[in-house]
């Protein structure tokens, strides 16, 4: 408890001295160390995130007055006023069809509902980084050719801030709500949860299969399955045991495992969609006993969620 609350208040005041070294556990010193290390490359990156979006941005404008050039290049003419207002109205009717043909596309899938009811484990640290990790799910869906709906529910006034600032409002296929996800869905709820005991092998249309938003390198075990079974909702573990060798815990993010179902439902093979979503490194823990391949997960879906922040 010690080491997590110091972990979390991690700031100028957490910064390292011998004083307050000494007193750490050597975990919680790299933890401080780790903090320390991002908080100094944490503006450096978001200049080199900034920069890239810059020249992303420039390459499209450049292309998009490329092909206007083109068509002049074409017709030997140089376009009119009127021209080029058709070409912009061109392009604003493929956007839409193509947004149409995404939330059909959606429609039509089953849904994917992240269950945010869990503020009440979560440190702000927490907080943030499902914020990051929602964010996440939502640019795999958006880059999905099998979009899903998206459903947030039990979202707090605290996550809510944290998602506007991601733009949450614009995004399409997405549903913000403030209570429960019973009710949300005309569909059959489903709960994933590492701790049930069906396994989920087809995925089903008419199903809403929900997540667990909570970030808490599984500290909290079975609070999903807990809670999903005191509402009597049916509830269903990842194959991951089935088709890859890792520890048995088998713990992923929430970002993981919504890339995971859109993956599983494109490439129609677990294996192939396993492959695809987990992380190399936490493949490579097959040499360890259990118990030490489930630490060193637990270790590692930390850092993965401090990446994310
Ligand atoms: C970081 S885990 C949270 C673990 C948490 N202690 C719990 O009780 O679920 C985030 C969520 O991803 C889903 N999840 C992660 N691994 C899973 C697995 N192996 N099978 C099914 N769902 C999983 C669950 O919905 C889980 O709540």
């Amino acid at each position: 408890m010690y080491e997590v609350k110091i972990h979390c208040n991690m700031g100028d005041k957490g910064a390292i001295t011998s004083e307050n070294a000494s007193k750490l556990s050597k975990n919680a010193l790299k933890r401080l160390r780790r903090d320390e290390h991002w908080e100094k490359i944490k503006p450096m990156k978001r200049r080199a995130y900034r920069e890239r979006r810059k020249v992303r941005k420039q390459a499209l404008q450049e292309k998009e007055k490329a092909s206007e050039e083109g068509n002049r290049e074409t017709t030997g003419e140089v376009m009119s006023e009127e021209q080029r207002a058709l070409l912009r109205s061109q392009r604003k009717s493929l956007r839409e069809a193509k947004l149409i043909e995404f939330l059909d596309k959606a429609n039509s899938n089953f849904e994917i509902i992240i269950d945010c009811q869990w503020d009440h484990l979560h440190t702000e640290k927490a907080t943030k980084s499902l914020a990051q990790q929602i964010l996440q799910c939502y640019g795999s869906n958006k880059r999905s050719s099998n979009p899903v709906k998206m459903v947030l529910t039990g979202v707090s006034d605290d996550l809510l801030s944290k998602l506007k600032k991601t733009n949450v409002e614009s995004w399409n296929a997405t549903y913000v709500e403030s209570g429960d996800y019973i009710g949300v869905s005309k569909k059959q709820l489903v709960y994933l949860s590492s701790d049930a005991d069906e396994v989920l092998d087809e995925l089903d249309s008419n199903c809403a299969y929900i997540i667990g938003g909570i970030v808490d390198r599984n500290r909290h075990k079975g609070a999903t399955h807990k809670k999903a079974v005191s509402q009597n909702v049916r509830t269903m573990k990842l194959p991951i045991k089935e088709y890859i060798s890792l520890s048995h815990t088998h713990v992923l993010t929430v970002n993981h495992v919504f890339d995971l179902l859109l993956e599983r439902c494109k490439l129609k093979s677990w294996p192939a969609a396993l492959d695809k979503v987990i992380p190399r490194r936490k493949k490579a823990f097959t040499d360890h006993s259990e118990d030490d391949a489930c630490e060193c997960k637990q270790v590692k879906e930390g850092e993965e969620t401090e990446e994310n922040e």
